[in-house]
Formats: C-alpha cells, structure tokens, sequence
C-alpha cells in the first residue's frame, strides 16, 4: 500500500481573520484538514470557540482570540498572541470583511468609514505586522480574500469595490517589496458565495424594487454555472496558497466565480 501523502500543511501555524463563520471558517477548517494549527479571530467569541471545537477534532492545536478588526491596538495585541502562541506564524489570512450596499450618491460618509476601516485598515495592518515578523523568518505566506469586485466593476457597492481594488493593490505592492525575502503575497478573487454576506444584498433589492431572492436569481442569471460557490471552494485556493506547492506565485488575484468572470 503506498504511504497517504503528508498533509499539505503539516506543522505550519496560520492566523485567519473572519473565522467565525462563512469563508474564514471554511479556511481554518480546510488548513486543519491539512495539518496546520489555527489562530482564530473575529468579534464573536461563542461562534469561534465552536470552530475551535471543529478544528480540535482534527487533531491539530487551536486558539482563539477575538477582536474587532477596527480597534487598531485590539489587532495589535492580537497578533502578538497569535505570533507568540507557537512561537512564530507562517500563514495570515486575511478574510474578515463586511459589505454595505447603496448608491453613490446617496452613500454616507459614515457607511464608506466604518466598511474601509474593516475591509482596507485592517488588512494593511495586518499585514504589516506579518510582514514585520515574517522578514526576519526569511519566509511566510500573506492570502488576503479580496472579491471580484476588487478587480472588476459593479454598481451600487462604491465603498465594497474601492476596498476590494484597495486590498489588491496592497497585495501587488506587499508581493513585489517581498518577492526576493521569502514571502509570497497573494489574493483570492471570488465571485458570489453562499455566505450570510449575501443577506446584505437587501439593500440592492430594494434600489431595484425587487425581493432578494429575485436579486438573487438575476446575479445567477450571470454566473455561467448556474450556481452559488460553496465557501470550501473558496478555502481549496487558500490551502494551495498556504503551502509550498504555490511557492514561486506571488502578488496574484485568483479569481474563483463559477465562470461570472474570466481573467
Ligand atoms: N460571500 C461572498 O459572496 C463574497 C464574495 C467575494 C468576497 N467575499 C469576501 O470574503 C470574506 C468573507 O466573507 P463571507 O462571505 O464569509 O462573509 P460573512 O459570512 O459575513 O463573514 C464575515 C466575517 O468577517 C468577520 N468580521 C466582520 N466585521 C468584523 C470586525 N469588525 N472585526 C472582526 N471580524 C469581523 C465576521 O465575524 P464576526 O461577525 O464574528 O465579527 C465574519 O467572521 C470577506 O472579506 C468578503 O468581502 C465574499
């Protein structure tokens, strides 16, 4: 009988923002399934401690540690625990975003702050502290979830999609000041997925007099497969991006979107 395969990520520590549910809890179960041990954060703490349980059953080492992403000292004393907690990181994801919807013109300041603090601040905050601690490693991975959006154009979301093109520009730029210490920086691009996110698109329904689910069944009218993605598709790419296999791509934005977008 051949020998099973070393998992992919075996001994490698990852923080994942967002882990609380939808994607980033489908990335921290995926990396378990892989062998990496998890540092869990997002701002509710009883939904973590049930991912923690999750990951636990798949025998690698979890910890949690919530914070809400706008709080820049919260992030900071986080990531200390997180980089402390086994003696180094090897992987940050960032994941956790939030999405407001509304037409440019009627957008308030107030909703665009709040939306770029999450999506864009914290990301660059982040990764600057890995990258600060990844430097002298020589080595480290940086995945951040940015959206379709981040590449592409799309109506009445003006604050989603600048902070969406925000993260992949500090992707670009993180991947090229890092490509020759190490460190690779990527991007994964998905399309629409069948997270609570989507309830957010309420708001978009009713710009168009519609119902949600109407909303919904005309943004599958654009997406070739006919199907919402599944959050552990979206997770299959990160683990690629976490390990070794994917170690000579940096600064990439992978798109994942059921064919809605190709490039
Ligand atoms: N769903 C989609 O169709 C889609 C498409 C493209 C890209 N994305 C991106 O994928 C990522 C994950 O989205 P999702 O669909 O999984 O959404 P989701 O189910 O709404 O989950 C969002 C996650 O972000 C965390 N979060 C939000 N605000 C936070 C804050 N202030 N501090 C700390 N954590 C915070 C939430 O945790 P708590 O509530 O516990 O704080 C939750 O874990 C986001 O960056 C999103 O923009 C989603």
């Amino acid at each position: 009988m051949a020998p099973s395969p070393q998992p992919r990520l075996a001994g490698k520590t990852a923080l994942v923002t967002g882990a609380s549910r939808g994607i980033g809890r489908s990335i921290a179960l995926a990396f378990a399934d892989q062998g990496a041990h998890l540092a869990l954060t997002a701002t509710n703490e009883q939904a973590l401690q049930q991912v923690r349980e999750e990951v636990l059953s798949r025998q690698v080492e979890c910890t949690v540690l919530p914070a809400d992403v706008t709080d820049a000292e919260a992030v900071a004393d986080m990531f200390s625990s997180a980089a402390a907690w086994r003696g180094g990181l090897d992987i940050l994801v960032n994941n956790a975003g939030v999405y407001v919807g509304g037409q440019f013109t009627d957008y308030s300041f107030a909703d665009f702050d709040r939306l770029m603090k999450v999506n864009v601040y914290a990301v660059f905050q982040l990764m600057q502290l890995a990258l600060g601690h990844m430097q002298p490693r020589g080595s480290g991975k940086i995945i951040n979830v940015a959206s379709t959006a981040g590449k592409w154009e799309s109506p009445n979301q003006a604050a989603y999609n600048a902070s969406k093109h925000a993260v992949v520009g500090l992707t670009r730029c993180a991947a090229l000041e890092n490509a020759s210490r190490g460190i690779n920086v990527n991007a994964i691009c998905p399309g629409l997925v069948d997270t609570d996110m989507l309830q957010q698109f309420q708001v978009q329904a009713d710009l168009l007099d519609i119902s949600l689910d109407e909303l919904k069944a005309a943004a599958l009218g654009r997406v070739p497969m006919g199907r919402f993605l599944q959050p552990e598709e979206v997770a299959h790419i990160a683990v690629y991006l976490g390990s070794d296999e994917s170690a000579g791509m940096t600064g990439q934005t992978i798109t994942i979107s059921g064919g809605m977008r190709m490039g």
